[in-house]
């Protein structure tokens, strides 16, 4: 009999890490590498929050504190909801985690039973479906296609749903792909979600603040407040301000679902690290004009990117509205073989090839539900970005 549990057979590792960890260890080995693989903001996070944390260390708050955030940040989080997503919440209605990614967790591991469907719209980001088949319950994976510039129809989301409907996962800007719904798109979907009031909405909104040129983010409680008793609104600092490594996510909803999720972290990790809570605070509650020039140097290196991904032949890469990722179709490039004699039967062949032949580290399409596709990201130096669109196109003169 295997040690191992049954339920943890079902999911696979997170192929991000591993892309992540394959490059760090081939760097390691003396490889020029460039990587595009690693989601996270390439700057440091701003001064003033790591300030916050170094006081709170100085003073104490070193302890054990309530299990899902202190009151100050569940104070700053409601603020940060009414000022920025017109969403009015009290501090009972939030629940802080070890990031956006245990807040996920702790919802599905608080509301699935078995055969409870979540509806996922593909391309997705890599956690989504293994946290569903992790808490016992079934992904259902909707797939938008490039042609709706990776968007799902309010005709497809008709279409998923069943009785046994439990969740609607939603993320916009999107993690691969950086597509971001506008306010008509998401309404659009909103109204078929009105239709079927057993379904929840759980939106992940992590990467709201980068956004570009005219888009205007927007979030379905705000769209429309009648799915606001059903809703929970899912966001964090990691993206908007440069704190991946500290670990605070949060989310806002129903008490009855937000005290279930703090059962489900009260018999996990209790709460999370005491000096990045007050960090987090900081963040929320202090000066906000960094957010508007991260988003015009992430649009510029997105710009770089796109044109130089769609001078590649057999690449088109279209303009996301937001967050930090490309999904460029390499649709062009499959069948054919690499200068290194690899033939491209498929994306994860393609970065395969590419990692080894060029040494730059993208993450295959297959790992978000869609493919022939990868995943850039953008995230790291204008020069990188520079080099690795020069090696990428290369690589794809090369194909024969
Ligand atoms: C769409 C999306 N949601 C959630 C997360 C998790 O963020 P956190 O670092 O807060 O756990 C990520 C991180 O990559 C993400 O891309």
């Amino acid at each position: 009999m295997s040690i191992l549990s049954a339920s943890l057979a079902r999911v696979k590792p997170s192929p991000t890490i591993a892309v992540t960890t394959r490059a760090a260890e081939l760097k390691a080995g003396g490889r020029d590498i460039i990587g595009l693989g690693a989601g996270e903001p390439d700057f440091d996070t701003p001064q003033n929050i790591k300030a916050a944390a170094i006081a709170a260390i100085n003073a104490g708050k070193t302890k054990y504190t309530p299990v899902d955030g202190i009151p100050e940040l569940k104070t700053a989080i409601c603020t940060k909801f009414a000022r920025e997503n017109h969403l009015t919440y009290t501090p009972k209605q939030v629940s802080v985690g070890t990031g956006g990614k245990q807040v996920l967790y702790n919802a599905f591991m608080a509301t699935l039973n078995p055969g409870d469907e979540v509806i996922i719209p593909a391309p997705y980001w890599v956690s989504y479906p293994d946290m569903v088949l992790l808490a016992g319950g079934t992904p259902v994976i909707v797939t938008a296609k490039i042609d709706t510039a990776f968007k799902i129809t309010p005709e497809q989301l008709e279409a998923a749903i069943t009785p046994k409907t439990k969740w609607f996962l939603f993320n916009s800007p999107s993690n691969p792909t950086g597509a971001g719904y506008s306010w008509d798109e998401l309404k659009a979907l909103t109204e078929v979600l009105m239709r079927h009031p057993h379904v929840w909405v759980m939106t992940d909104d992590m990467y709201e603040h980068l956004v570009f040129d005219d888009f205007k983010f927007c979030t379905p409680a705000e769209v429309e407040p009648g799915l606001y008793d059903q809703t929970l609104t899912v966001n964090g600092v990691s993206k908007a301000y440069a704190m991946t490594g500290w670990r605070i996510g949060y989310a806002a909803g129903p008490i009855e679902l937000i005290t279930a999720m703090r059962k489900v972290q009260s018999q996990s990790t209790s709460n999370p690290c005491s000096i990045s809570q007050h960090a987090a605070v900081a963040a929320l509650n202090g000066p906000q004009d960094y957010l508007a020039t991260n988003r015009a140097l992430f649009q510029r290196r997105r710009d770089l990117v796109v044109a130089g991904l769609n001078a590649c032949k057999g690449i088109s890469c279209p303009v996301p509205e937001g967050a930090f990722y490309v999904y460029p179709d390499i649709s062009g490039c499959i069948g054919k073989t690499s200068a290194g004699g690899t033939r491209i039967t498929d994306d994860e062949a393609f970065a395969t090839a590419l990692l080894d032949e060029t040494g730059v580290a993208v993450v295959f399409g297959a790992a978000f539900g869609l493919s022939p596709n990868f995943r850039v990201s953008y995230a790291t130096s204008d020069e990188a970005l520079t080099e690795a669109c020069a090696r990428i196109q290369s690589f794809c003169a090369g194909l024969a």
